[in-house]
């Protein structure tokens, strides 16, 4: 949710900046702009829309001087998408330079201040109040100022900052949203994530809460609100170029999903020592994860749809009561939760605003927290107990795939090791589950041969104004994953529904042809489901049905059957998920929907 970069060196800045914004497009934008100090003044170029309206406005970057600048995607929350809300947002003496990601939450009394004392305002957004603050408080001191000015607002903020005064330094500062310093050669940089400087170094800095940077063209000095010097690890990224590259695919959600069976074994292998399950990164002992009384599982979005599963399987398989909730909810609800109580939190980012207070707000309850989570050394991971990573590698598709599929991946490794502590898997369940386990990437590959299936079912259905998912039990949890993929990046109205709750509303919504995706993959339930199909069929919708290859039987009572390989009933999830994806996938690409980059959302959402 909005990305920020800056650019300090002997290149042309903008050009730099155009080309880190690029690659943070996935983070989800609605406007652009950046700022760079031509030898006098500091000029700043935005638009609303896509990038490459900002970037045709200034030829590339190549018509604006400069060698130091920052530039900003915004995502807007305060103040519709225009030129004049969008960052680079200037104070009103044309001094200080500042784009923003998060939110001012004082920003209204901040602002009514100001204008009372006679300052002008140009724009709609919380984050002008820090352009003008700065003016406002300006000593002659910048650093002395940056602090005063934090003093004043409450929120969340990562910030860039040029000051004319100093226009050989940008100053860098974070509390909540994420920021990051690229180290390069007598040039360095600031960026809101990795991608964006990629190509040009894979040393970086990460900003920890309240810290600020004092960033020239050769040196990047990191200093707490005391002003005492604060000395940081310089942590080297190794991932492939290639891996924030699309690399010859159309999208990057189709590299994504293709690219699941890798994630998935880069998760699990590492993990499994001489035929066990090895978790060399939780501190939690057998004796501790015996106390608990319960688990309770925090996370948003598809994160919360991985939680949903983890219910169901670790409810049937270590026989603990589970809770499984949205973390926006979680944290408002007042939550039953202590000492006794194991939080586990999911998050592709860690850094999702809801999940992180979440976090905290079990953490003041005493609880332990183990999280599953991709993005190393993001602030979930640094507050919990323990973490345990996804290997997913990067994911830029806004619509998450792999890290969907790798976070199923811990579930299940964290399934068969604590089950095996409490004693709820005899030892043959334990071989059974691990062989099995190691058999999903090829499983899952197995399916991606056979995509051109759903390809051509997605070409006779893609023109449907609503689509409804419905399955029992684990099927009911993949459902709300696929009505949340097809959405998000089809724009098509779609709903999961438990198959056996249609009868107490929904199925007055059926009317001829209406497509329902019905998932049947678990043995014990596939009669219970087909039950279901047959009334909605009664009703004229048409049926895709999903199931394992044992069931050809399915096809007398759909109108399109898709087979997935056979597995232990917990990690069907892992397999029924791929033509789940697919079929959004090939749906929203014959809409001609901006896949990457759907309308309205964000990949990252660091705001509440
Ligand atoms: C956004 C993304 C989803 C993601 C959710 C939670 O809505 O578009 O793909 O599942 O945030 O994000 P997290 O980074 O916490 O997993």
């Amino acid at each position: 949710m909005c990305g920020i970069v800056g650019y300090i060196g002997y290149e042309q800045a903008a050009p730099n900046l155009l080309s880190g914004l690029e690659k943070l497009e996935y983070r989800g934008y609605d406007s652009a702009g950046v700022c760079v100090y031509d030898g006098e003044k500091l000029n700043v170029f935005k638009a609303k829309g896509k990038l490459k309206i900002l970037s045709d406005m200034i030829d590339g970057g190549k018509a604006v001087k400069g060698t130091v600048g920052i530039g900003h995607t915004r995502w807007a929350t305060h103040g519709e998408p225009s030129d004049a809300n969008s960052h680079p947002h200037l104070s009103d003496s044309g001094k200080f330079a500042v784009v923003h990601n998060g939110i001012i939450e004082n920003y209204i009394k901040l602002k009514d201040h100001l204008i009372r004392r006679g300052v002008k305002f140009y724009s709609e957004t919380d984050t002008e109040v820090i352009a003008q603050l700065l003016d406002y408080y300006y000593t002659g001191d910048i650093i002395d100022t940056v602090i005063k000015v934090l003093s004043k607002v409450n929120g969340s903020y990562a910030l860039g900052i040029i000051c004319l005064d100093n226009p050989d330094q940008i100053i860098a500062v974070r509390k909540e949203s994420p920021l990051i310093i690229g180290l390069g050669k007598n040039e360095n940089y600031i960026a809101s994530d990795i991608p964006a400087i990629l190509e040009k170094t894979r040393d970086i800095y990460r900003l920890d809460a309240d810290e600020i940077a004092i960033i020239t063209s050769s040196d990047v000095k990191i200093i707490n609100t005391d002003k005492d010097e604060v000395k940081k690890e310089v942590q080297h990224i190794n991932w492939d170029i290639s891996a924030a590259e699309k690399g010859g695919y159309e999208t990057f959600m189709f590299k994504e999903i293709m690219e699941q069976p890798k994630a998935f074994r880069d998760t699990i292998n590492p993990r499994i020592k001489d035929n066990r399950i090895v978790f060399d990164e939780i501190n939690l002992t057998p004796e501790q994860f015996k106390s608990f009384k319960k688990i309770c599982i925090v996370a948003c979005g598809s994160a919360y749809h991985v939680g949903v599963v983890a219910k169901y399987v670790f409810e049937q398989t270590l026989r603990i009561p589970v809770e499984v909730d949205v973390a926006s909810e979680f944290r408002y609800r007042n939550p039953i939760v202590d000492d006794k109580t194991l939080v586990i939190v999911i998050s592709q980012s860690g850094e999702t605003a809801d999940t992180l207070a979440a976090l905290r707000e079990a953490k003041s309850y005493g609880a332990y927290i183990l999280s599953i989570v991709n993005v190393v050394g993001s602030a979930i991971a640094n507050e919990s107990d323990d973490v345990v990573y996804t290997w997913a590698g990067p994911e830029i598709a806004v619509a998450t795939t792999k890290a969907y599929s790798t976070q199923l991946a811990v579930v299940y490794l964290l399934t068969i090791y604590f089950g095996d502590i409490l004693g709820t898997i005899s030892e043959t369940e334990y071989k059974k589950y691990l062989s099995e386990l190691r058999l999903i990437p090829d499983k899952i590959e197995q399916i991606l041969k056979n995509k051109e299936d759903i390809q051509y079912f997605a070409s006779q259905q893609f023109d449907n104004r609503d689509i409804f998912f419905i399955g029992r039990n684990l099927d009911y949890a993949l459902s709300l994953e696929g009505s949340l993929k097809l959405k998000e990046i089809s724009y098509i109205h779609s709903e999961a529904y438990a198959a056996g709750e249609l009868k107490h509303g929904t199925i007055s919504l059926i009317e001829d042809g209406t497509l329902v995706v019905a998932l049947a993959t678990h043995e014990n339930l596939f009669e219970k489901t087909m039950s279901n199909v047959v009334e909605v069929k009664s009703r004229g919708a048409v049926v895709l049905g999903l199931t394992c290859e044992n069931h050809p039987e399915i096809e007398k009572s759909v109108d399109f059957a898709f087979y997935i390989p056979k597995t232990c009933d917990i990690m069907l999830p892992s397999l029924a998920v791929i033509p789940l994806q697919l079929f959004a996938y090939y749906v929203a690409s014959l809409k001609g929907c901006d896949i990457d980059k759907p309308r309205n959302l964000a990949k990252s959402v660091t705001v509440e």
